[in-house]
């Protein structure tokens, strides 16, 4: 496995590992985002056993003991399975992430306490990066999950969402609701709920230009539009289920 690293916007890198072995015969990308700063952030961090490829992937930008902040979307290895593995390279490091996170799962599991963020605080990592932390419950998955939007570059680091399968280019301005659409249907991942294609149209207000995908390509393009779609595809799914269709 190698890990490649693009720019994909100003100051924002993406680290993609494609592995060929999960979900073939298409396989599936793992990407974390590295977002510069004085305070550095990485958004993912890659399963704990991928941590070696990840940990030179960021040598490449910054020295991996400079990196400060942790973000990812919801506690699941893929996301923050290297989490205590990147606290013990980078001595000012922390993770930072919503009250249920913290409550549920960081405040035990992180080895360094993490800053708890409110819904829309944002972090100034200096060099005119800010990112702002979304609560986004239950979507796609996790009582905990949450985003974060870096303000300048209008980057949504949008995790789980338009999750598709296998192997494309860094950065494209593509189809990327349609690839989605068949990895929910193939995986069906999602924790469906009558709140899904809302939360994911509070998503579309901040009108992001770059969608920065874990698992496929970062979207560069009417962002909110995208999202809009795949909140109609939600909201049509849970529909078809007469108990959430209900509760709606
Ligand atoms: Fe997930
Ligand atoms: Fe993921």
């Amino acid at each position: 496995m190698t890990t490649t690293v693009t720019e994909i916007a100003d100051g924002i890198y993406r680290l993609s590992t494609f592995v060929p072995e999960v979900a073939p015969p298409a396989g599936f990308t793992f990407n974390q985002f590295l977002v510069m700063g004085d305070e550095p952030l990485l958004f993912h961090t890659g399963p704990r056993r991928m941590f070696p490829l990840v940990r030179e992937a960021v040598s490449r930008v910054i020295a991996p003991g400079d990196l400060r902040w942790i973000g990812y979307g919801h506690f699941e290895a893929d996301e923050c399975g290297a989490l205590n593995e990147w606290l013990a390279e980078a001595p000012r490091a922390q993770a930072a992430h919503g009250g249920t996170a913290c409550m549920v799962s960081l405040n035990d599991v992180a080895d360094r306490a993490p800053r708890q963020l409110q819904d829309g605080e944002a972090i100034d990592l200096g060099r005119g990066k800010r990112v702002r932390y979304l609560d986004t419950p239950h979507t796609p998955h996790g009582w905990d999950a949450g985003l974060m939007y870096e303000e300048s570059t209008g980057t949504l680091l949008c995790g789980d969402l338009f999750t598709q399968l296998g192997h494309d280019v860094a950065l494209t301005e593509g189809d990327i609701v349609g690839p989605a659409i068949a990895a929910e249907d193939m995986f069906q991942y999602s924790c469906l709920n009558p709140t899904m294609g809302a939360t994911i149209r509070r998503l579309a207000d901040v009108s992001p230009r770059v969608l920065a995908l874990m698992h496929g390509p970062a979207f560069a393009g009417d962002g909110a539009a995208a999202l809009r779609a795949l909140a109609a595809d939600y909201d049509r799914r849970a529909a078809t289920r007469p108990a959430l269709a209900a509760a709606a």
